[in-house]
């Protein structure tokens, strides 16, 4: 019942922001609330476009049944042209069910030039792309997205779609400084380009699924021990088009506040590997990965979990609490464990030290397959 009134606000919500025909805001779907069949994938071929390091020494090797296929040199036909690493996330996602096909981009990265840099150099066929896919309001995860759209939109899909975890991912975003009270910029999901480049874009605040192989968890239940780690501050509200509309999940009071950054749409995304289980998808996991874990198995139904990937933000953790985080994670009986991004090399070291036989750290450029 609570879910049926919350929706019932978002769609009124959006219904007026519809209206709004010149800032974009007429390029929103909601996804359906109806409850989704999770489709299920032969194999899962996953591509680190950006991550914040290139190694070009490390080994193939075969995890618990999980292929990673190292980066290499990293260098173009043309020497001179080399893997960019950043602040960031970006993975290109294929997946095989039977003969079909299909490719997803989660994420784009903080800047264009590294994303199309490395999509040239990894000799991704980017014109393969069937739907995108944000994981939440941060510009390293979509600051490559509009330099993306203008160099590849035309040899795309006209009905390319990119799938938010909801109207929150549009916020503006601002981090505090050591003055109190003073922030500095930190951007905010323009959707007035993305309606130019005519991509529509869907709102998930439930599961939904994506290009018919991969599915959203849709809004993540905060039910672990995980805590909300110090990031980002959030100005909810809408200024000159730009911003988001947050009537429908954020006390009225708090509108054109800025506050403490609590990631309401962040979601995760998750695919069914045939024979092995669920693979989650974090991309910055501020809203707690075991939390994004337990929902989608409760999304799909699927108990068994094949791999936790991504960023699991806890870089900045406390070690006490770290080490209970990991913990957590193990008990979870994951195959691996695949830390990318804002994880942290303190996390890698305590996984690695807690399930020895369960972990993978990529880089830049590592292909990661699942399945057959
Ligand atoms: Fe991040
Ligand atoms: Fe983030």
């Amino acid at each position: 019942m609570a879910k049926d009134i919350a929706r019932r606000g978002f769609l009124t919500g959006t219904a007026a922001l519809a209206a709004s025909a010149a800032t974009g805001f007429a390029c929103v779907e909601i996804a359906s609330a109806a409850p989704i069949t999770v489709p299920t994938v032969d194999r899962l071929d996953m591509r680190v476009l950006i991550d914040s390091a290139h190694d070009q020494f490390l080994k193939p090797a075969t995890v618990q049944g999980v292929r990673h296929l190292p980066p290499g040199s990293g260098r173009g036909a043309d020497y001179r042209q080399v893997l960019h690493n950043q602040w960031g996330l970006s993975l290109f996602l294929q997946t095989k069910r039977a003969e079909e096909e299909r490719a997803i981009l989660l994420d784009f990265g903080y800047s264009p030039d590294a994303l199309l840099n490395n999509i040239d150099i990894l000799k991704v066929d980017a014109a393969r792309i069937d739907a995108l896919i944000v994981s939440h309001g941060h510009h390293d995860h979509y600051g490559g997205l509009t330099g993306f759209l203008a160099k590849y939109r035309e040899r795309l899909s006209p009905e390319l779609r990119l799938y938010a975890g909801g109207e929150d991912n549009f916020c503006h975003r601002v981090s505090p400084t050591p003055v109190q009270g003073q922030f500095t910029d930190f951007g905010q999901l323009d959707r007035r380009e993305l309606a130019a480049h005519k991509v529509k874009t869907v709102l998930c605040e439930t599961p939904t699924v994506v290009a018919g192989h991969a599915f959203t968890t849709g809004q993540i239940k905060r039910r672990s021990l995980e805590r909300m780690l110090p990031n980002t501050f959030v100005e909810r509200g809408i200024k000159d088009g730009l911003g988001c509309d947050a009537t429908h999940y954020s006390a009225a009071e708090l509108q054109g506040k800025i506050v403490p950054d609590e990631h309401v749409h962040e979601h995760a995304t998750c695919f069914a590997v045939k024979g092995k289980g669920l693979v989650v998808i974090s991309s910055c996991g501020h809203v707690g990965i075991v939390n994004s874990v337990l929902q989608a198995q409760e999304v799909s139904g699927i108990e068994k979990v094949h791999a936790i990937v991504g960023g699991f933000h806890l870089g900045p953790a406390p070690k006490d609490y770290l080490r209970e985080v990991v913990a957590e994670i193990g008990r979870l009986k994951p195959d691996v464990v695949i830390p990318m991004h804002c994880s942290g090399l303190n996390f890698a070291l305590e996984a690695q030290a807690q399930y020895p036989e369960n972990v993978i750290v990529p880089t830049t450029g590592s292909r990661l397959v699942f399945g057959a």
